[in-house]
């Protein structure tokens, strides 16, 4: 078997209605909370319930709301000096993959001072990579979907440059995740199914990733068994809380997986997408999965395979091949019933722009495509694939 590491230093906290007790979780770790929220939250009982459980605690709290989807460095910077003027000890988010990632950021660069952007990694620039935590960290995700409660990363958007780029960076993790599914069940049905969509190109990428290993396959398979069991079920019945809490674990698996293994070219495509035309995450990665599939199946036929007899059981009787050919059309099939049809060209990608994107995967997002079990090496190459999924 091959050799490998597992490390989880996330407390992972799974339970229904889970954050009444957030005060009792922040308390070992300060007195001052910078608390980001959600701006989909402003004025709800789900706050009420969270600031109220910090008074039962005597702990102080500064809110903050400005937080839009593709997080912004300036944002999070802005945030830091707040975090700094106030004296916070600890920071707290709740909200979306964005608001989560936000916190991430600001609790590193509080303690390491200078600016967000200068932590994200990007080809050939000097990356500030600090050697120890930031603030300590609680977070409430609000969707199923990054899985960034159980990853070391956390993906900043500079829309002055064009850019998205993700710290990575083994300090980075959260202290506490509080996953309650309770408070999943209002979750959109369309947020839901891009969300979803998100956690299953997780899992599928960080298995088919060179860095995969048998911890890595054995969580990326069981989050794509969730994935494919309630996924659709969360779309179609929101107030489920039992399909909301299978997928919400599906979520954190994913992240767990990419933690591990990193993820492969849908990301490094769909990311700089994301930045490029502010589109949903979920949908710019759904976008290629089907195509880049295709374009890698003659290397990793044995584990298309395999997702394909998961998400298709009627495809057992097929012989490996078969069945991992089939894989690219049971995902349209897949998404097209999730509602998630958006390609590059309906995002907005013209075709002339596609030589600007394809250096910009080059550079900013060179490590997830080393991770990808077909070698890529130019950014040639790159164009050719993006040209490929338009
Ligand atoms: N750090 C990681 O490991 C990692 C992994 C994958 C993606 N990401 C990043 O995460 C971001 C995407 O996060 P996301 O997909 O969770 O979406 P999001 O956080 O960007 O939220 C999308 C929208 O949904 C709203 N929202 C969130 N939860 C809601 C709920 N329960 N009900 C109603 N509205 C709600 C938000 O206010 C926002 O308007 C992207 O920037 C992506 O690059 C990070
Ligand atoms: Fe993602």
């Amino acid at each position: 078997m091959k050799a490998f590491q597992a490390n989880l230093p996330v407390t992972l906290d799974f339970e229904a209605g889970a954050i009444r007790h957030m005060g009792e979780k922040v308390e070992p770790f300060g007195k001052k909370v910078f608390l980001m929220v959600d701006p989909f939250l402003q004025g709800s009982d789900l706050v009420a319930q969270i600031t109220s459980s910090f008074a039962e605690h005597d702990i102080e709290y500064l809110e903050f709301y400005d937080i839009v989807p593709n997080p912004r460095h300036t944002t999070i910077d802005r945030a830091v000096e707040l975090v700094r003027e106030a004296g916070c000890d600890v920071v707290v988010a709740v909200g979306g993959g964005s608001a989560i990632d936000s916190a991430k950021a600001v609790a590193l660069v509080a303690v390491h001072g200078g600016y967000c952007w200068d932590y994200t990694e990007r080809l050939g620039e000097v990356v500030t990579r600090p050697q120890s935590r930031g603030l300590p960290l609680l977070v409430v995700p609000t969707t199923s979907g990054t899985g960034t409660e159980a990853t070391p990363f956390a993906v900043i958007n500079n829309p002055e440059l064009g850019l998205k780029c993700a710290i990575v960076n083994p300090f980075i993790y959260p202290d506490v995740a509080l996953v309650d599914p309770q408070i999943l069940v209002s979750k959109p049905a369309r947020l839901t199914a891009l969300t979803a969509v998100d956690t299953f190109c997780h899992s599928l990428e960080a298995y088919i990733s060179i860095h995969c290993t048998p911890w890595v396959e054995m969580v990326a398979l069981e989050s794509i068994r969730l994935f494919a069991t309630d996924a659709q079920r969360c779309v179609e019945h929101g107030d489920d809380v039992e399909a909301r809490a299978r997928m919400a674990f599906a979520s954190t698996l994913g992240g767990m997986a990419i933690a591990s293994a990193g993820v492969t070219v849908s990301h490094a495509l769909g990311q700089p997408l994301g930045a490029m035309t502010d589109a949903p995450h979920g949908g710019t990665v759904a976008a290629s999965t089907p195509y880049v599939i295709g374009w890698t199946l003659p290397v990793c036929a044995d584990k298309f395979a395999r997702v394909a007899e998961i998400l298709d059981p009627s495809t057992q009787s097929l012989t490996e091949m078969e069945r991992a050919q089939r894989l690219p059309g049971i995902l349209e099939k897949l998404f097209t019933t999730l509602g998630v049809t958006d390609t590059f060209r309906s995002y907005g990608l013209q075709e002339h722009q596609i030589d600007d994107f394809a250096q910009t995967v080059w550079t900013s997002f060179n490590q997830d495509l080393a991770c990808h079990p077909k070698k890529i090496t130019s950014k040639e190459e790159v164009a050719d694939i993006i040209r490929m999924c338009f």
